[in-house]
């Protein structure tokens, strides 16, 4: 005990990951064992398979976290995991396995929120570069990921950090827009790697998608919206400027491709990244989609109307998180803006937040490119300060697929 050394299991939704970070403030180690594999040829996450992965994974994932860490169980300070939002049957598995190692090895176990991981990869990065005191100032962070796109103000308090709800989105997700689109355009899953990849070749201002103001619908008010990975909360009482849809920008994408003939070729290019689908064969490695190897392969499958719609697409949506984003923090007076999740990983959404930041004079910050996406780094170091303050799971924790941050 007294090295401050926490173990973070995280399972929510298609990666099993662990890690040790110290007093979260230093990863040790983290290791993310990803399903991608097992879901590309679905298009989509199967909750029966995750939790299926996950139960194959988490042995061999934690004691890999521990090994790369050189330390043992008597090393640690906590066992610290998702409690949710995300699958039920993922979540359980690894809070059921946390459960059971805090037990044996008589360590407290912390209960984290998946989103407050999201933001806390940013912070990590950040007490890992610089070793300065923490800012007691407010911060807005957007986390758009393939579950969720929230913005909250994030107030930290000697220590401790709590979380206001600002803006959400009221259908689809950022990340699931991404993948949507990708799979009707018949590239590979998760779809926002492959957006990335081939967007920077197309015009963005090809296709005029547009985003008109979400309007808190009558029949929405004090009901929890859908999206994939959970709803976390009602949008009755929430600023209609800060909320966010996707499902317009994915019929339009649709229709775009339906009226300019463009769904032979995402046919065929489906084809060709998913060889075992055409032979009519779901099952085998080769079922799996090769993300685009190099600039020249991935160009070859797209014509450049494809092109220029990928481009107008992800110029769109980056634009709308954008505008609600920085409305929100000269709404708010936040200074620091904080952008997390998997599309954080997006490198245009990183250029041009970055630029609006510089113009408007506000600090920026983004998690490093592999601690964007799912992991459980994140997980350990937002359970630090709830260790801290002895803030502890109950005995009967389980898991819950619409924990609210907020
Ligand atoms: O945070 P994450 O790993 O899992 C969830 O909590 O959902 O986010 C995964 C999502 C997927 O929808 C994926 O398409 C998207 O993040 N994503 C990206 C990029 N990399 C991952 N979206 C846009 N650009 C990227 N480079
Ligand atoms: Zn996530």
């Amino acid at each position: 005990m007294g090295n401050g050394l926490i173990l973070g299991i995280e399972t929510s939704c298609d990666e099993t990951a662990a890690a040790v970070v110290e007093r979260g403030r230093r990863t040790v180690s983290s290791v993310v064992a990803s399903q991608i594999a097992t879901h590309a040829r679905y298009g989509g996450v199967v909750p029966e398979l995750a939790s299926r992965e996950h139960l194959h994974a988490i042995v061999p994932v934690v004691r890999a976290a521990l090994e790369q860490a050189g330390v043992g169980f008597k090393d640690l300070d906590a066992v610290a995991v998702t409690a949710g939002p995300g699958l039920a049957g993922a979540l359980l598995v690894g809070i059921t396995y946390a459960k059971a190692l805090a037990y044996a090895n008589r360590l407290p176990l912390v209960a984290v929120n998946h989103l407050e991981g999201h933001i806390h990869a940013v912070l990590l990065r950040e007490r890992e570069e610089h070793d300065a005191r923490e800012s007691e100032e407010p911060v807005l962070a957007l986390v758009a990921s393939g579950g969720h796109t929230h913005l909250y103000l994030a107030r930290p308090q000697s220590g401790l950090w709590s979380y206001g709800l600002i803006g959400r989105t009221v259908d689809d997700a950022a990340g699931e827009a991404f993948d949507k689109v990708a799979k009707l355009l018949g590239l590979g899953y998760p779809g926002g790697p492959w957006i990335d990849a081939l967007a920077r070749f197309g015009d963005p201002d090809g296709v005029p998608f547009s985003f008109s103001q979400v309007k808190t619908k009558a029949h929405l008010r004090g009901k929890t919206p859908r999206t994939k990975g959970a709803s976390t909360s009602p949008i009755a009482e929430l600023d209609p400027h800060f909320l966010f849809s996707f499902s317009g920008i994915k019929t339009a994408a649709l229709r775009y491709v339906e009226v300019h003939g463009l769904r032979n070729e995402a046919e065929r290019r489906a084809d060709l990244l998913y060889p075992a689908r055409a032979e009519g064969d779901g099952r085998g490695t080769d079922g799996v989609a090769r993300p685009p190897q190099t600039k020249d392969e991935a160009l070859a499958l797209c014509t450049q109307v494809t092109l220029d719609l990928i481009a107008s697409f992800q110029h769109a949506v980056i634009g709308d998180l954008m505008k609600k984003t920085f409305g929100a923090a000269e709404r708010l007076g936040a200074n620091r803006i904080l952008v997390t999740g998997g599309v954080a990983a997006n490198r245009e959404l990183r250029e041009r937040f970055s630029q609006e930041a510089a113009a408007r004079r506000l600090a920026i910050s983004f998690p490093t490119k592999t601690l964007s996406t799912d992991n459980a780094a994140m997980i350990a170091a937002a359970a630090w300060p709830r260790y801290e303050a002895s803030q502890f799971a109950p005995a009967d924790l389980s898991a819950d697929p619409v924990l609210r941050l907020a």
